[in-house]
């Protein structure tokens, strides 16, 4: 039995070396090396293409490399039953609250208008909000959305949160699902936390924008496609949004032509707001592995159905 490597941005040297040290008679390919198909019991990926998974008939899991499994579950032919399993934390919280917490210091000291004023050579101080008077509103209150919220309640911002199930977290006013609107009209800077499943889709649009109050910011490390662009684009024209910091893009890398390069209210990062670290990262997918050899439950494994 064998576990194939597929990663366009992950280096697999330190994987293949970390997992060689612990289960050493596991043999470790990296696409497009793979070994004899009917022998690969394990996969470890990031963004693997369609249909790729089916060249292998006795596959046992799927692992991913990242805490979000969106492109893996939008494959038509993926192999039914097969447990597909995300990163839980794995070093990824600590990265997103850090860029969170960035965004939203950002937003509130207002350096989205200053920027505007320095192109201008303008000198105009702006009245400043206390921290206790701007809410933070997060998006997702699991793994890593959760950790974001605590670590940005201590640093004294009111916190909202709002997930499909309802959360009790320190610190955090948690909305339930069908109190969205309420949750939104409190919010002075909105981060993003959600997978992107077929309820989360477009979801960040027009609509949603609209019950923002005017003005309120966005900062977005979640996945692209959670974003109508255009509606964006326009809440950001017309004053609705301040601003937005942006991570994740429906079509990565973002194409050279794209008007967020150039919005003078946006703030383009290539996907790095939490990089999966294999000094971080491996000894959960060791463990996991090690887990499926003893035929113990592993640990991650997501709903299919729910898409995350
Ligand atoms: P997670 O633990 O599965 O948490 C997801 C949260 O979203 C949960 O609180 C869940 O609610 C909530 N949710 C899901 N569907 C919802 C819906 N329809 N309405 C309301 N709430 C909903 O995921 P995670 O580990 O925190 O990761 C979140 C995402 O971060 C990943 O999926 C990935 O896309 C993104 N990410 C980005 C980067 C980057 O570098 N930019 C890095 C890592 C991850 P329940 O708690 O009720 O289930
Ligand atoms: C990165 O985007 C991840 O999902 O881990």
């Amino acid at each position: 039995m064998s576990l194939v490597f597929y990663s366009n941005t992950d280096a697999p040297e330190p994987w293949r070396e970390a997992i060689r040290a612990a289960l050493p008679s596991l043999p470790f390919h990296v696409w497009p090396q793979t070994g004899d198909p009917a022998a690969v019991r394990y996969t470890l990926v990031w963004k693997p293409p369609a249909g790729w998974h089916g060249r292998f008939p006795h596959l046992q899991a799927i692992l991913s490399l990242g805490a979000g499994v969106d492109a893996i579950l939008a494959d038509p032919q993926l192999p039914p039953g097969v447990p597909v399993l995300r990163l839980l934390d794995a070093g990824l919280s600590r990265q997103m609250a850090e860029y969170a917490a960035y965004g939203v210091l950002h937003f509130h000291r207002r350096m989205h208008e200053y920027a505007l004023q320095q192109r201008e050579r303008r000198w105009e101080p702006l009245a400043p909000t206390a921290t206790g008077d701007f809410a933070v509103g997060v998006m997702g209150l699991g793994v890593l959305g959760g950790e974001a919220a605590r670590h940005i309640a201590a640093m004294g911002y009111p916190v909202l949160g709002w997930s499909r199930t309802p959360k009790r977290i320190p610190g955090v006013k948690c909305y339930d699902a069908d109190d969205l609107d309420r949750f939104l009209a409190h919010t002075a800077v909105l981060v993003n936390f959600l997978p992107l499943t077929q309820a989360t889709t477009g979801m960040l649009d027009a609509r949603l924008f609209a019950k923002l109050p005017q003005g309120a910011c966005l900062v977005n490390l979640a996945r692209g496609a959670h974003v109508v662009d255009a509606d964006l684009v326009a809440a950001l024209d017309s004053g609705q949004i301040g601003g937005a910091l942006l991570d994740v893009f429906h079509d990565e890398p973002l194409s050279r032509d794209h008007p967020y390069w150039r919005h003078p209210r946006v703030i383009v990062t290539p996907h790095v707001a939490a990089v999966t670290l294999a000094s971080e990262a491996a000894a959960q997918v060791i463990a996991n592995l090690q887990r499926l050899e003893r035929g113990e439950p592993p640990l991650g494994a997501v709903d299919r159905a729910a898409g995350y």
